[in-house]
């Protein structure tokens, strides 16, 4: 009977593998840290502030790579831009809908003319994108950050030749 009883009462749990409190606090082993739980993990993922550090570098070195005619390394920096912007939709869901907008809006477009190897195309939509961040940012309430091109390519970019 109670064995019975037992069954029943973790019935709710087995269904759906473990409860959300229950995950949060599942214990993981972590290299450093052996004792992190899922809830402390999740905590530290990272938000839109640390992603758009990222987003915008990219963002940058893909404009002086297309200057210098490195159609490659602009085409790999556009993407690795919005795969980093993946995980800001995935950290912060509510502004999900809004990246993608701005991708398919602004960044597919500089991904054609780089393909094209367009650079009259490129610089426009290039300049068009740059309103699209920072009308972005004034309409999330962030109407302080101004992104503006650095007048100069990177000094570094590790292992790249420009
Ligand atoms: C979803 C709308 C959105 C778009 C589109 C967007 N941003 Fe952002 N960006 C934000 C928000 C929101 C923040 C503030 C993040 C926070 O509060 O954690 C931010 C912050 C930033 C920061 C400041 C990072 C820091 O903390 O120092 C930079 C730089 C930046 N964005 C660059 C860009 C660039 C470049 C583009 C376009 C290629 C862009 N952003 C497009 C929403 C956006």
């Amino acid at each position: 009977m109670l064995v019975k009883s037992g069954f029943l009462v973790c019935l709710p749990f087995a269904g759906v593998g473990t409860n959300a409190k229950n995950m949060n606090d599942q214990v993981v082993p972590t290299k450093h840290n052996k004792h992190m739980t899922l809830g402390q993990i999740a905590d530290i993922t990272p938000g839109l502030g640390t992603v758009m550090i990222e987003y915008g570098h990219r963002f940058y070195v893909a404009y002086y790579a297309a200057k210098a005619g490195n159609w490659g390394l602009a085409g790999y920096e556009i993407k690795e831009q919005t795969e980093i912007q993946e995980v800001g939709e995935a950290t912060r869901p509510g502004h999900a809908e809004e990246l993608k907008a701005f991708e398919h809006a602004y960044l597919d477009p500089i991904q054609a003319a780089i393909k094209a190897k367009d650079w009259n195309a490129f610089s426009a939509r290039y300049a068009a994108a740059i309103e699209g961040c920072n009308g972005c940012h004034a309409g999330t309430g962030h109407g302080y950050i101004k992104y503006r091109l650095p007048t100069h390519a990177p000094e570094s970019v590790p292992s790249v030749v420009w």
